[in-house]
C-alpha cells in the first residue's frame, strides 16, 4: 500500500519534470525586452550616438542600431515566435509596437549609476542613465498607459490592451554592473558582496512587470564575462589564472556566482506567484560552450573582438570600434573584421551573429532553461490548461 502511493507520487512527479514535452505552445502576441547591449535593437543609437560604428554588415546591410554585425538573440526569439524585430522604445522615427517594444540600452546596469553617466564618460567605461528601473518603472509603465490613452491615435502602431497579459516579458541585463566591478579592480568579497542587491533589484522589477499584467517571463543569466576581450585586456589576469579555453577563471567564477543567485531569485518568483511562468535561461553554459570548442563551431579567433584594434585579443580601450586611431603616424578608422563568423565577440563586450545564432538554437528548445520550458511554450501552462478542461 505504502509503496503503491509512492509508486503513485513519483510518476506524478516524473510526469511533472517532463512538462514541457507535452506542454502547449504558446502563441505570443508581442514581445517586451529589457536589457542592455546585448540585446539593443537600436535605443542607444536614436538618443547618443546615431551614426554608430556599429555596422550590421552580416545582416542589414548597414548600421541597425545592434552592437554587432547582424542578428542579436532578441532578434532570433523574435523570429522564432513569428514576430517582426522590436522597434526601441526610444526610437522616435517610424517605430511599430504592435507586437512589442525593446527597452534594452547599450550599456545599462541593474544599479542606477551614479558616476561616469555617457556621454561625459566615453566607452567602454561610461555607464547609460536608463538602467534597469528606468526601463520598468519610468518607461515601461508609461508606455502600457500611454500606448492605450493618448496612443490610440496611433492604433496601428500600439500591442492591443490583452496583448500585455499574453506577451513574452525577456529580460537579460546585469553583464555591465559586473564588468564595471572588475574594471575597478574589485576584489572578490567585493564583488560577491554586491551581488545579492542586484538580484533583489532584478527580480523587484520582474514584481512590477508581473504587477502591470507579465506573466511569461524568459530570464537569461550572464555569460562567461571571463572570455571577454575589454576583461582579458583592460583587467588582465596572469596567464596561469585563465582556463584551458583561455578565459579568466576568477570572472568566471563570480559571474557564475551571480547566475546562482539569480536563479535562487527566480525560483523565489515561481513560489511567490504560481500563475505565472519564469523561465531562468542558462545562457552561460550556451556561450561557453563555445569557447570550449572553438573549431567545432568554426571560430578561429574565439578570444578576439571582430571590430577592434591592438594587442593579443584585437581590442583597445583608445581603439574601440569605429573609432579613428594614429599607429606608426598613419591614420586610421578601426572597422570590422573581414568574416565576423570567425570571431565569437563582436567589438569586445557583445557577441557576433554567428555566436548568438547557435546560442540561441542551444536555448530555444529549453535544454538550458529551468523549468526546461522552450521558448515556445514559456507561459503559464496550468491556467491554460485549466481553460481546455472547461
Ligand atoms: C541585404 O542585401 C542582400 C543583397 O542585396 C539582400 O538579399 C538582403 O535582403 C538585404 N538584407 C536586408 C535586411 O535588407
Ligand atoms: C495613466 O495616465 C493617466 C494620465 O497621465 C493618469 O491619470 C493615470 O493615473 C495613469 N494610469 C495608470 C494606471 O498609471
Ligand atoms: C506594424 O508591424 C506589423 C508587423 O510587421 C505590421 O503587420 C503592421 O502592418 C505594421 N503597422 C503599420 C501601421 O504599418
Ligand atoms: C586596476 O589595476 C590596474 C593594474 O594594476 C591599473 O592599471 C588600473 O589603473 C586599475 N584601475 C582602477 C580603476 O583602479
Ligand atoms: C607599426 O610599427 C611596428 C614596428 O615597426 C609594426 O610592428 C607594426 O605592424 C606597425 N603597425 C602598423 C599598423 O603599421
Amino acid at each position: 500500500m505504502y509503496s503503491a502511493l509512492s509508486v503513485f507520487l513519483f510518476s506524478i512527479l516524473v510526469s511533472q519534470s517532463h512538462v514541457s514535452a507535452c506542454s502547449k505552445h504558446c502563441d505570443f502576441p508581442a514581445i517586451f525586452n529589457f536589457g542592455d547591449g546585448n540585446s539593443d535593437t537600436g535605443a542607444f543609437a536614436a538618443w547618443f550616438f546615431g551614426q554608430s560604428p556599429f555596422f550590421g554588415q552580416s545582416y542589414f546591410n548597414g548600421s541597425a542600431g545592434r552592437v554587432s554585425d547582424g542578428r542579436l538573440l532578441i532578434d532570433f526569439i523574435a523570429t522564432e515566435l513569428g514576430l517582426p524585430f522590436l522597434h526601441p522604445y526610444m526610437d522616435s522615427l517610424g517605430a511599430n509596437f504592435s507586437h512589442g517594444a525593446n527597452f534594452a540600452n547599450v550599456f545599462s546596469t541593474i544599479q542606477l549609476p551614479t558616476a561616469n553617466v555617457i556621454p561625459s564618460t566615453p566607452p567602454p567605461r561610461g555607464l547609460n542613465p536608463v538602467n534597469l528601473d528606468i526601463q520598468v518603472v519610468s518607461q515601461f509603465s508609461q508606455f502600457t498607459n500611454r500606448s492605450q490613452t493618448q496612443g490610440r491615435a496611433f492604433e496601428k502602431f500600439m500591442p492591443e490592451p490583452e496583448d500585455f497579459v499574453q506577451a513574452l516579458y525577456t529580460i537579460d541585463i546585469g553583464q555591465i554592473d559586473l564588468t564595471q566591478e572588475f574594471l575597478n579592480n574589485r576584489t572578490d568579497d567585493e564583488v560577491r558582496a554586491i551581488v545579492p542587491g542586484l538580484i533583489n533589484r532584478l527580480t523587484a522589477n520582474i514584481k512590477i512587470l508581473y504587477s502591470l499584467g507579465g506573466r511569461s517571463f524568459w530570464i537569461h543569466n550572464l555569460g562567461p564575462n571571463g572570455c571577454l576581450p575589454i576583461l582579458l585586456t583592460l583587467a588582465p589576469v596572469p596567464d596561469d589564472q585563465l582556463d584551458s579555453a583561455g578565459c579568466a577563471i576568477r570572472y568566471n567564477v563570480l559571474t557564475q556566482y551571480f547566475n546562482t543567485e539569480l536563479k535562487r531569485g527566480v525560483d523565489g518568483l515561481g513560489t511567490d506567484f504560481p500563475l505565472a511562468a519564469f523561465t531562468y535561461v542558462d545562457i552561460y553554459s550556451a556561450r561557453y560552450s563555445l569557447y570550449q570548442e572553438p573549431e567545432r563551431y568554426g571560430f578561429t579567433h574565439p578570444l578576439e573582438a571582430c571590430c577592434g584594434y591592438g594587442g593579443r585579443y584585437n581590442y583597445g580601450e583608445n581603439s574601440l570600434c569605429g573609432s579613428t586611431i594614429t599607429v606608426n603616424g598613419t591614420q586610421f578608422t578601426v572597422v570590422p573584421c573581414e568574416n565576423p563568423s570567425d570571431y565569437i565577440n563582436y567589438e569586445g563586450q557583445t557577441y557576433t551573429q554567428a555566436a548568438d545564432e547557435i546560442t540561441f538554437n542551444k536555448i530555444s528548445t529549453g535544454q538550458l532553461s529551468h523549468p526546461p520550458n522552450s521558448l515556445k511554450t514559456a507561459c503559464p501552462q496550468f491556467s491554460f490548461a485549466r481553460v481546455d478542461d472547461i
